[in-house]
């Protein structure tokens, strides 16, 4: 949510900014803007819309310089105008400032300024940041100095890069919101992810919160906000430079939805012994959760959505088990003791709400445990352990392959809790050893998907409704949201049973229903099918060829057999197909759905 990027001591540094802003476009494309110090001084270019459009503003220009600072924006405060567009400077234009979070206590620092005559024109919260700067300059020992009395004045979330006249050198700071450096050869980069900049180098340092830092071209240094020097590790990320690129694919959902069978061998790599069906977990030995008698998932949207698919197998193994969707949990957050272990599931480990959630926990004295794609987030640091789902980077706003890799890993999780909390001496080799096999199947899907034909047959009706049992009604859920999100169309997903209490009502012959088959209770599932094929609703069977709901559709999505706590993961992948091709038919922009972005760093 917003992209800061940054590079001092590169040769080109708007086309290296203008990379880094393409490769971060999926945390908002409301408006884009750069900085770069040309020489004479800072020049700003901005524009509403997407970064094309900046592309276009900057086209011809020859800007050069040693040092620059990038943003594309999701817009908070302020509509996504030009002038709301980052970077804002203050009123000499000396000083140009990028940010994502939000500065809560922004009102109060306006109406300051402004009363000591600075001229402040966009609404946007961030803009008082160069005029504060600017006020503390004159008496400043350096300009370290100057951001780090500014910074100490605000309140909220932020990541904020600042460029400033006459200096080839980037000031940074942090506390909420992620920044993550690059260092090269000769050169130092500054993003929100590493994806900006993983084409010019993998390693990396996380600032943490509290955090300041300088860039040149020669030396990062780190303080904290009172100038103490601070350590900070530098890490090599295994991710490739074509992890962030469409490659063959015109989209990123597509080429991640491919990328499945990869992910999960990913995931389950070492820790599942494909002939014992054994598990291991690295950093959790056997007892590491003994004292643990129930589990609180927390996470939004698809992360949530895996959570409700990981609880029904928990709970099934008789763990005392619930789900929270992370903003809710800050609200009304649920009792728990020192047998309580409240587990984030976030991909990137950075979601305004979940870290919210995990705070509260952490606060109460609660074990937290983060399962997230980005070893170096705030979830991965701020919680007592972290268990890591390796899908590799996700840059489609929807989430596809992350949700199946989320899956993968919970179920281990789950073995480890089950292994370290119950008497049973069934250690679940059948489940595991289904899911060594899984990603064989689900290549078998993505090679055979009748997808396209069913989105063709489907994609004026009037709404599309998902249903199903124990876990399937967890894949009902992100089936609808994943239909919704990218393709605007009105989509819900009910447990299969509930359809006959409400729902029912607005079954007509435009409604089909896709009716999620796992193997287990597809009998039930069979009956609520009828229900709706009695109101003339079509039947779309997301089952296996052999199951009863199988006979009863109109249609098929077609899942080869597998264990029934793994048939949802099938399930959902024809069902992404299926998003992907209606959202296609329907033109829209499948990377950039309108509204949203990755990462939602607020609240
Ligand atoms: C939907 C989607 C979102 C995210 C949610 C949580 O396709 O991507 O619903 O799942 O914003 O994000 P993470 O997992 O990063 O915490």
């Amino acid at each position: 949510m917003c992209g800061i990027t940054g590079c001092v001591g590169r040769e080109q540094t708007t086309d290296d900014l203008l990379a880094g802003l393409r490769n971060l476009e999926y945390r908002g494309y409301d408006s884009a803007g750069l900085a770069v110090q040309n020489g004479e001084g800072v020049a700003v270019f901005k524009r509403s819309g997407e970064v094309s459009n900046l592309c276009e503003r900057v086209r011809g220009t020859h800007l050069t310089g040693a040092a620059g600072i990038g943003h594309t924006r999701w817009s908070t405060h302020g509509p996504p105008t030009d002038a709301n567009a980052h970077p804002h400077t203050d009123c000499q234009n000396q000083i140009a400032v990028v940010h994502n979070g939000i500065i809560e206590n922004h009102h109060e620092l306006r109406t300051e300024l402004r009363e000591r005559g600075h001229d402040i024109e966009s609404d946007t919260d961030t803009e008082v940041v160069p005029h504060l700067v600017a006020e503390f300059l004159p008496e400043a020992t350096s300009t370290e100095d100057a951001f780090r009395s500014a910074i100490a004045r605000l309140d909220g979330s932020y990541a904020i890069a600042m460029l400033v006249e006459g200096e080839d050198a980037i000031y940074a700071a942090r506390d909420g919101s992620p920044l993550v450096l690059g260092i090269d050869e000769g050169a130092h980069f500054l993003a929100s992810d590493v994806p900006a900049f993983l084409e010019f180098t993998d390693r990396v340092i996380y600032l943490e919160d509290g955090d300041v830092a300088k860039l040149t071209t020669d030396e990062i240094e780190i303080t904290d906000v009172d100038g103490n020097s601070v350590e900070r590790s530098v890490q090599t990320v295994d991710w490739v430079p074509e992890d962030a690129k469409k490659g063959e694919y015109d989209h990123f959902m597509h080429k991640e939805i491919h990328e499945q069978p990869t992910a999960l061998r990913q995931a389950i790599r070492g820790r599942v012994d494909p002939d014992t069906g054994e598990v291991t977990l690295e950093d959790f030995p056997e007892g590491s959760f003994e004292s643990i008698d129930t589990v609180q998932f927390v996470a939004c949207g698809t992360s949530y959505h895996a959570g409700l698919y990981a609880a029904e197998v928990l709970t099934e193994r008789g763990m005392r088990t619930t789900v929270h969707r992370a903003s809710e949990f800050v609200v009304n957050p649920p009792p728990a003791d020192d047998g309580t272990l409240v587990v984030g599931i976030t991909q990137s480990g950075e979601t305004a709400d979940t870290l919210a959630a995990l705070d509260d926990a952490i606060e109460r004295g609660i074990r937290t445990l983060a399962v997230t794609n980005v070893v170096g987030s705030t979830a991965a640091r701020t919680c007592d352990d972290a268990l890591f789902i390796r899908a590799g980077p996700e840059i489609g706003v929807a989430a596809t392959k992350t949700f199946s890799s989320q899956i993968a890993t919970l179920l281990c999780l789950i073995r480890a809790l089950v292994r370290d909390t119950m008497d049973s001496a069934d250690h679940d080799a059948e489940l595991f050893r289904a899911l060594h096999a899984l990603p064989n199947k689900v290549e078998h899907v993505l090679e055979t998907s009748r997808a396209q034909q069913v989105a063709h047959r489907y994609q004026t009706s009037e709404a599309h409704f998902f249903i199903g049992r124990h876990t399937a009604q967890a894949v009902a859920l992100e089936a609808a949201l994943k239909l919704k999100e990218i393709s605007y169309e009105h989509a819900e997903g009910f447990p299969a049973g509930e359809l006959k209490h409400g729902p029912l009502a607005l079954v007509t012959p435009e409604t089909p229903i896709f009716a999620i088959a796992t193997g287990r209770n597809d009998e039930k599932l069979r009956s609520n099918v009828e229900e709706a094929r009695a109101r003339k609703a079509p039947v779309v069977a997301v089952a296996a060829a052999d199951s009863p709901v199988s006979t009863v559709a109109d249609d098929h999505l077609t899942i080869p057999s597998t264990h029934p706590d793994l048939a949802g993961v099938l399930a959902n992948v024809q069902l992404q197909l299926l998003s992907y091709q209606v959202a296609s038919l329907l033109d829209r922009p499948i990377d950039k759905p309108r509204n949203l972005a990755k990462s939602v760093t607020v609240e």
